[in-house]
């Protein structure tokens, strides 16, 4: 006691104390549930394949960690199961058009799939087996119509080069150093489209680095002054470990990168502040972690598709999976750049003129990212827990 007092008086002290104020508020004594479901062991104990296949599933890339995803277990069938895209849990600023979303139904399906060959289920996957959605009125569509049905067939269980990737973190903010991707890696990644409908084009040159940097950059800052694109997602973030525990979907610190000690300092300062990650500090932190990303990138890649067809979508998401998982495997990272792609009135110019830079006649760019070494590894985000996708 007598040491603490000791201290806890003088400059040192109070630095002292400070900081264990910041920790507490922070949450760094609190348990992290919501990174329970990035253990592999995590639903391997669950009878029902497609509850463990869910799991995987569920570690894919998502627009905002919104997690729109629903899963339907075939009553008659135990091989069965069926995902919908989940209507309430839309980004209808950013995403309009629900195309984020649609992409990352095809996310789920491709972890899904890797992680069944791992165990030893060949999964066939039909997309929108009862047609695609009624566009006039696309959430009750969404409501009613499955985006797949997955049935799953016994196979001898392989050891899957992509399997150990799907439990990294699916995005790296952080910088990437300025050593673009080999010959070998490049190709690497462009024999993965498996249809004629999609493709994949990887961009090194200096020339394409500006211009595509300009882009990311003009279109960060038109996002970063659309208030009511930048309230959904601020609304989003979860502050702290109790809110993070609390929700365990959105946006977190371990986003931008940190971890550790940084993180719960980091945490216990916003929950403090909150206005540091709200309006223009918020608006302000974007453009800057934009900035130092364009900055640290020397590939960029994109994903187009000869139609934009909801399946067309759903395909292009099985195929940014595939590109992250091989990435991993290669030791290279991702993160999506979607502003410029974005489909509400401010980013029509950009949009418009991005498409045609870089998409040839009648295609559509689904995806557009940075791709690299990282410098250092991302912190996992959270999920939510897997019985929470289960519908009745
Ligand atoms: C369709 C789609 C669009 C995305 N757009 C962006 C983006 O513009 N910027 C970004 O940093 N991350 C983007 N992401 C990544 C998600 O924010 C990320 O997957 C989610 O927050 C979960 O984090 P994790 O991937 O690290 O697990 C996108 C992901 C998808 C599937």
């Amino acid at each position: 006691m007598k040491i603490f007092i000791k201290i806890v008086s003088g400059a040192a002290g109070f630095i002292f104390l400070l900081l264990l104020v910041l920790f507490i508020l922070g949450g760094g004594f609190m348990k992290r549930s919501y990174l329970e479901p990035w253990n592999k062991n995590y639903a391997s104990k669950d009878t029902d394949p497609r509850v463990r296949l869910t799991a995987a599933g569920m570690l894919a890339a998502n627009n905002h960690n919104m997690q729109p995803w629903k899963v339907k277990l075939d009553k008659q069938d135990p091989m069965v199961f069926y995902l919908y895209a989940d209507s309430l849990r839309t980004t209808k600023e950013v995403d309009p058009l629900y195309r984020q979303m649609m992409i990352t139904q095809g996310t789920f399906l491709e972890y899904v799939r890797v992680a069944g060959e791992k165990e030893g289920f060949h999964a066939e996957i039909d997309i929108f087996p009862e047609g695609e959605y009624e566009e006039d009125d696309i959430l009750s569509s969404m409501v009613k119509k499955p985006v797949a049905k997955v049935t799953l067939s016994p196979v001898k269980p392989e050891e899957s080069p992509l399997y150990n990737g799907m439990y990294l973190a699916d995005t790296n903010r952080g910088n990437y150093t300025m050593e673009a991707p080999d010959s070998s890696q490049i190709s690497r990644f462009l024999k993965l489209p498996d249809q004629d409908r999609l493709s994949i084009k990887l961009y090194t040159e200096k020339a394409d680095l500006d211009k595509i940097g300009n882009y990311v950059m003009e279109s960060a800052k038109i996002e970063a002054g659309v208030t009511r694109v930048m309230d959904e997602s601020n609304a989003i973030f979860r502050a702290n470990e109790k809110e993070k525990n609390k929700y365990r979907w959105g946006y977190s610190v371990e986003g931008q990168g940190a971890s550790g000690f940084k993180r719960v300092l980091l945490q216990g300062l916003i929950t403090m502040f909150p206005s540091i990650n709200e309006g223009k500090g918020a608006s302000e932190n974007f453009i800057h972690y934009t900035k130092t990303a364009v900055d640290h990138t020397a590939a960029y890649a994109v994903i187009t598709t000869s139609g934009n067809t909801r399946t067309d979508q759903v395909l292009s998401g099985m195929l940014y999976s595939r590109m992250i998982l091989t990435g991993h495997s290669l030791g290279l990272a991702m993160q999506p750049l979607s502003q410029v792609l974005e489909e509400y009135p401010e980013m029509k110019q950009p949009y418009d003129d991005f498409r045609n830079d870089y998409a040839g006649q009648g295609q559509s760019v689904q995806m557009l990212l940075r791709i690299g070494k990282p410098e250092t590894s991302a912190p996992n985000s959270m999920r939510r827990d897997v019985m929470s996708f289960i519908m009745e």
